[in-house]
């Protein structure tokens, strides 16, 4: 095959912020179809890590109380300051559901923090989780880049959601194609490829991982 490598023959990357300075990071279409079609257990108390945004986007009138969980202080609107990991401040039982979204790579020991999710969420509860599979470590080398711990794979992610969740109580969805990789990597954006391109799916090149997992009655 001929390749035309166009503007893409570069060590330099079109934009090193995601997209967001061309329009929508394509890790977000991913992200947003999933909580978009899970939007019905977005409701009563929530728990969404860094703000609320998706809380009231997708939970609407359904969301009596929004918490919100932040790695450090410093961030006036978190309800609850820590390492989700280690956590053992907030109560068992009292979560419908918890929005973790692109946060496990950052967590040094994600089984841990996926066990206190599992704690915190009461019988019946949903987390609602979203993990990157390939991602630039961070726009800049700022905070985020110094504590990126993980990329995962479809299998990592099965593994400790089940550990966890149980088998029969999770379900993992996978996302992306060789463009959607290119895409995230290069900093292009949603505006830059088709619908019909980000919604071919091909599980060798997965870009993103979604997982709904219900805690399960004791
Ligand atoms: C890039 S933001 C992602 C969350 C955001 N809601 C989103 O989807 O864009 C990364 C988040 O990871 C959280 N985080 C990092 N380490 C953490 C830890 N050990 N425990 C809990 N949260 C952590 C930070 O508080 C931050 O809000």
């Amino acid at each position: 095959m001929q390749l035309d490598w166009g503007t893409l023959r570069r060590t330099e990357p079109v934009s090193r912020h995601f997209g967001y300075d061309r329009g929508r990071p394509v890790d977000r279409y991913y992200i947003e179809r999933f909580l978009a079609n899970n939007a019905d257990c977005i409701k009563g108390r929530v728990f969404e890590i860094g703000d609320d945004t998706y809380t009231r986007q997708f939970g609407g009138d359904r969301v009596r109380r929004a918490d919100t969980f932040h790695a450090h202080a410093g961030s006036p609107s978190a309800t609850f300051v820590g390492d989700l990991a280690t956590d053992q401040a907030i109560l068992p039982d009292i979560f419908d559901c918890a929005i973790v979204t692109q946060t496990l790579q950052f967590i040094p020991d994600p089984v841990a923090a996926l066990r206190t999710l599992h704690r915190i969420l009461n019988p019946g509860g949903v987390l609602l989780l979203t993990a990157p599979a390939v991602t630039p470590v961070s726009a800049e080398s700022d905070e985020w880049s110094r504590m990126w711990y993980w990329s995962f794979t479809a299998a990592s992610i099965r593994h400790m959601t089940e550990l966890v969740f149980g088998a029969e109580a999770t379900a993992m969805e996978i996302h992306g194609n060789v463009l959607a990789c290119t895409c995230i990597l290069e900093g292009m954006a949603v505006e830059d490829i088709s619908t019909a391109e980000l919604d071919t799916f091909d599980p060798a090149y997965p870009m993103l991982f979604t997982v709904r997992a219900v805690k399960q009655p004791r």
